[in-house]
C-alpha cells in the first residue's frame, strides 16, 4: 500500500521522537512491502519562529491532502510570553478543529514489564485496560475567544457545545465499548454544569440504542479518584474535552510513564492525526533521552485506524513489549535491573525486534 503521511515534529522532544517514528515506518514499509511518503511541515513554536504563525496555511493544506498525520509535540517556555494568538498550542488546537478531528482515543494499558514502574501498587493496577474517548473540538477550548475585562481583573472563558457535537462523541464511546468489554463510563459534572446536564441526558437517550452496553455515570471528581483507587473497574470512558485532557494525564500513571501513552484523533472517514499524549518536555529536549515509545505506539494506532494494517500495528506493539521485556527503558521509566538507554538506542532495539522473527507470537496485541 502507498500512503502519504504528513509529519509535524513541532517543538522540544517532538523532533527527536519523530526520527524514531520515521525509522519504525521505514522498517514496516520494507518488512511488509508498503510505501510511505513523508511530507514534513511546521507547526507550533517552530512555525511561529519560521513563519510568524503557529499554523501556516501550507501545513493545513498538506494535512488536508494527507492519508494520515503524525505529530510530535508543541510548546515551550520560549513562547510563554507571546500573545495568545502566537501560542504554539494554537497550532495543535487549530489543526484539530480545521480537520474536524472530534474523537480523541487514548488507550491506557500497562505493559507487563512496567507493572512495578508505576507509583501505584501492583495489585491495584494489574489488569487495568482503559480506553479514554475524549471530545476534541469543542468545550472550553473552543468557546468564544477568551476575554480580559476591567483592566484585566475579570476573565471570561466560554464552554460551548452543540447537541450534535456531544451526540457524535457519545456514539463513538458506545461503539468503542462494543468493540471491547461493553462497559461505558460517562464522566461529567452534572451536579453543577448545564453542559454536563445535557451531556448526561444524551448518554441516557443513546443508551437505548446500545442496550448491550452497560452505562455508568460518574462526576469528574469521583472519576479522578476511582481511576487511581479502582482502575480495573473501567473499560471505556467517554468525556468532554477538558475533563478528558486532565483524566488522560492522570491515567498515564497506571502505565509507569506519560511517555508511554499514544493517542489518535480521528473523524468518521478514517482520517486521523496521531501523537503521543505527552508534551514537548523542554527540560530534556536536545539531550537524546526522551522516551519515543508513546510516539512509536502512536504510529501503530495510525496503521490500525487509518490504514487498516492490523498485523503491522500489532507487530509494532509486540516489538515494544519485547524491548521492555529485554529490560531496556528510557530515563522516565524504571525497570528493576534494567538497562537505561537513550532515544536512538531504544528505537533501534524496537526496530531490531521488528526485523527479527524473535518477536513472540504468543503476546497478543496490546491495544485493541
Ligand atoms: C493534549 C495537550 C493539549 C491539550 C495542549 C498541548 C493544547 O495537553 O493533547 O493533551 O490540552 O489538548
Ligand atoms: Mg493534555
Amino acid at each position: 500500500m502507498n500512503k502519504q503521511i504528513v509529519l509535524l515534529p513541532g517543538d522540544g522532544v517532538g523532533t527527536e521522537i519523530m526520527e524514531s517514528a520515521k525509522l519504525v515506518l521505514n522498517t514496516i514499509a520494507s518488512e511488509f512491502d508498503h510505501s510511505f511518503t513523508f511530507y514534513q511541515h511546521a507547526i507550533g513554536g517552530d512555525a511561529i519562529d519560521n513563519y510568524g504563525t503557529p499554523l501556516p496555511e501550507d501545513t493545513v493544506k498538506a494535512c488536508q491532502l494527507a492519508d494520515a498525520i503524525l505529530l510530535g509535540a508543541v510548546g515551550g517556555e520560549k513562547w510563554d510570553s507571546f500573545p495568545g494568538h502566537l501560542r504554539p498550542e494554537k497550532g495543535l488546537l487549530g489543526i484539530r478543529k480545521k480537520l474536524g478531528l472530534f474523537a480523541n482515543l487514548r488507550p491506557v494499558k500497562g505493559f507487563a514489564p512496567l507493572l512495578h514502574a508505576s507509583p501505584l501498587k501492583e495489585e491495584v493496577i494489574k489488569g487495568s485496560d482503559i480506553l479514554i474517548v475524549r471530545e476534541l473540538t469543542g468545550g472550553l477550548y473552543f468557546g468564544k475567544p477568551s476575554e480580559r475585562r476591567d483592566n484585566g481583573n475579570i476573565v471570561v472563558d466560554t464552554l460551548y457545545y452543540q447537541r450534535n457535537e456531544m451526540e457524535r462523541i457519545i456514539d463513538k464511546g458506545f461503539q468503542s465499548a462494543r468493540l471491547r468489554n461493553n462497559k461505558l463510563t460517562s464522566v461529567d459534572k452534572a451536579n453543577v454544569l448545564e453542559s454536563s446536564k445535557m451531556w448526561r441526558e444524551i448518554v441516557n437517550e443513546k443508551s437505548n440504542e446500545y442496550p448491550d452496553v452497560t452505562v455508568e455515570h460518574l462526576l469528574v471528581d469521583a472519576a479522578a479518584m476511582k481511576l487511581i483507587t479502582h482502575p480495573t473497574s473501567f473499560d471505556v470512558i467517554v468525556t468532554e474535552n477538558l475533563f478528558g485532557d486532565i483524566l488522560s494525564d492522570e491515567a498515564s500513571v497506571l502505565t509507569g510513564s506519560l511517555g508511554m501513552l499514544p493517542s489518535a484523533s480521528v473523524r468518521s472517514d478514517g482520517v486521523g492525526l496521531y501523537e503521543p499524549v505527552h508534551g514537548s518536555a523542554p527540560d530534556i529536549a536536545g539531550k537524546g533521552i526522551a522516551n519515543p515509545l508513546g510516539m512509536i505506539l502512536s504510529v501503530a494506532l495510525m496503521l490500525r485506524f487509518s490504514f487498516e494494517m492490523e498485523e503491522e500495528a500489532s507487530e509494532i506493539e509486540k516489538a515494544v513489549n519485547e524491548c521492555l521485556e529485554q529490560g531496556y527503558h528510557t530515563l522516565d521509566l524504571n525497570i528493576k535491573g534494567g538497562k537505561q538507554v537513550g532515544t536512538k538506542e531504544i528505537t533501534e532495539i524496537v526496530v531490531e525486534n521488528l526485523t527479527t522473527k524473535s518477536v513472540s507470537n504468543s503476546i497478543c496485541s496490546m491495544y485493541v
